[in-house]
């Protein structure tokens, strides 16, 4: 991003905080203008004691400089609490932002995303914007300010040794920008390593058990050492830069003061009087400090620099799934529940062949559908295009005749309840995972898509039962009570459509049965589509569609695919063989 345009960023992140922000900046000009006005006050003091020297003048300079100091410390401190507080508030706000982003992006993006990475962007890159609106703003504004009041004063009361004392100011400039390039890259190394190292550790935890059952402990700790040995070299590469350039800035700043003390202290009564002396070096202390402080507030510009590159990213992913305009709203209770399939096709991106092929299809309402074939062959992919999940084109799909991609999601996925190949279990409690399509749901609502999913015995003897938390991702509950939560889940919202992707692999051919007769029960028939490698559950469906890559290449009743030859009567004796053989 270029730098005007990272400008134009930052100050779009202000507008909404501007009200905060100049007051801030206001109170920091008061400050300055009181700052400045002091050694002037010393000066006169210095100036009369000189000529007379008298207690009372000194008591009265002592009340009106204490009260001055006194008021420059509680603006100051209300300028900082201000403009701070904005850091904050944007903070807030980004990360808000953030994560009403990621809502909308389609899971794909998360494919290529990896979580360690988003993270730290939404932590730690937020946290550098906040310094830079926070405290870069305060300590540039405060510089400005420093000098835009000091120097003025400083050449009216000596041009001479105002101008000497100025010399190191144009070499401290360019020692910023000979630095600042270098700075940058080194800040955005030390980002990109940060989010290597938190994607690390984030894989390393969620495959835990993996690295335990393969013993790969050590292999895990040398690939841990080497990225945070990596992490550990670009951030001593730029604390290096950093403590190479903070000295020098202050050390030249410094050299001013000296330079007024040696040739100024030599003019003394003939070309400047000591007020005017006094008063020039108490300006040019003034400078030093957010002169000095100019390396840190570089480097906290652009470390936040780096991270508003890092942060937009997120948002310059457009959402590719999103209603078109005039999308068509559905209601849920007067969708039939027919699903149509014209020619679909959809290829990965950057893969070469399609993952589906031509497909064609009719699925009736209240029909139950099951879809077999072969490990590879698309049946996920079939499944994850009905709720637009994957970015399907125009023409190809249709919900009871009406084209999918034209009518509002939110409606598509409310009318297709979905329970996918990995059941994903939130770590609340089962009543609330179950609860989690319509939080509102009766108790009853709960029990009674427990019982259809064959979990409840389960579940009331459980210690809490319906309370009972099952821990990150389900981990305290079996392969098949995970999945069956997870059908409870989707049975609760009553969608009419309801798609199975191999929603039952961890449940026996029998118990498979029984629900799939649940399933089709009941007044109002759903269309049921059922994915599966089990045949003999299958085998209850009233068709079957069996896949081959990516084409559906069979369609029929299951006594239809055994007469004739084929990929399902293949499928099926194999079936018989591996039955026999438990
Ligand atoms: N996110 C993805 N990106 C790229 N290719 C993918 C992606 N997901 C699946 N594929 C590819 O698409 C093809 C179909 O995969 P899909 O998951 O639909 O198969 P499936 O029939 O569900 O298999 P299984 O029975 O093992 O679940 C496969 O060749 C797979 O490698
Ligand atoms: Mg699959």
């Amino acid at each position: 991003m270029s730098q005007s345009r990272r400008f134009v960023k930052l100050l779009a992140y202000l507008r909404p905080h501007w009200g905060a922000t100049t007051l801030g900046i206001i109170a920091l000009l008061v400050v300055n203008v009181l700052g400045a006005y002091i050694p002037l006050l010393i000066r006169d003091c210095v100036g009369k004691l000189s000529e007379n020297f008298d207690y009372g003048q000194i008591i009265r300079y002592f009340i009106i400089l204490v009260s001055l100091s006194s008021s420059m410390w509680l603006i100051r401190m209300a300028s900082r609490i201000w403009i701070f507080g904005v850091g904050r508030q944007v903070e807030f706000d980004l990360k808000q932002q953030i994560f009403e982003h990621l809502l909308k992006l389609e899971p794909s993006y998360f494919a290529t995303n990896t979580t360690g990475d988003l993270i730290s962007r939404a932590t730690s890159d937020v946290d550098n914007i906040r310094r830079l609106l926070g405290f870069v703003v305060l300590s540039f504004a405060n510089t400005i300010f420093a000098y835009a009041l000091t120097l003025p004063i400083m050449f009216s009361l000596n041009l001479e040794l105002a101008g000497l004392a100025l010399i190191p100011y144009p070499i401290m400039f360019f020692m910023v920008l000979l630095f600042s390039e270098r700075l940058r890259n080194q800040q955005t190394s030390v980002q990109e390593n940060l989010s290597d190292i938190s994607n690390l550790i984030q894989e390393d935890i969620s495959g835990i058990s993996l690295i335990k059952i393969y013993a790969q402990e050590n292999n895990e700790r040398r690939a841990f050492a080497k990225q945070n040995h990596k992490l550990l070299k670009a951030n001593l590469k730029l604390a290096q830069t950093r403590n190479t350039l903070f000295p020098l800035i202050g050390g030249l700043a410094n050299i001013s003061t000296l330079i007024i003390i040696w040739i100024g202290a030599s003019k003394i009564g003939s070309s400047i009087d000591v007020g005017d002396f006094v008063a020039l070096l108490l300006y040019i202390e003034r400078l030093i400090f957010p002169t000095a402080l100019l390396g840190f507030t570089i480097t906290a510009y652009q470390r936040g620099e780096v991270s508003v590159d890092r942060v937009e990213s997120i948002f310059s992913a457009e959402p590719k799934i999103q209603d078109y305009s005039n999308a068509i709203q559905l209601s849920r209770e007067t969708i039939k529940g027919e699903l149509t399939a014209k020619n679909l096709t959809f290829t990965y991106p950057g893969a070469e062949t399609p993952a589906l092929d031509n497909v064609n299809f009719n699925i009736n309402p209240g029909e139950t559908i099951a879809i077999v074939g072969g490990i590879g062959s698309g049946k996920s992919t079939l499944a994850n295009c009905l709720p637009r999940l994957l970015d399907i084109d125009k023409g190809e799909l249709f919900l009871d005749g009406i084209d999918i991609t034209e009518i509002a999601l939110t409606d598509l996925r409310d009318a297709i309840a979905y329970v996918p190949q990995e059941s994903f279990l939130f770590s609340t409690t089962i009543q609330n995972n179950i609860r989690y399509g319509d939080p509102f749901a009766e108790q009853q609502e709960v029990e009674t898509a427990a019982e259809l999913s064959q979990i409840s015995s389960e579940i009331t003897n459980l210690p809490q039962k319906y309370n009972t938390i099952v821990g990150e991702r389900g981990i305290t509950l079996s392969g098949g009570q995970r999945q069956r939560t997870a059908l409870a889940r989707a049975m609760l919202v009553n969608a009419p459509v309801l798609i199975l992707d191999d929603a039952l692999s961890s449940v026996d051919n029998q118990t498979a049965t029984q629900i799939l007769k649940n399933l089709s029960s009941g007044t109002k028939r759903k269309t049921v589509v059922f994915i599966t490698h089990q045949l003999s559950a299958a085998a209850a469906a009233d068709r079957i569609l069996v896949m081959e890559k990516g084409k559906i290449v069979q369609t029929g009743t299951q006594t239809e695919l055994l007469q004739q030859p084929g990929l399902y009567r293949d499928l099926w004796s194999q079936h018989q063989v591996e039955e026999l053989l438990h």
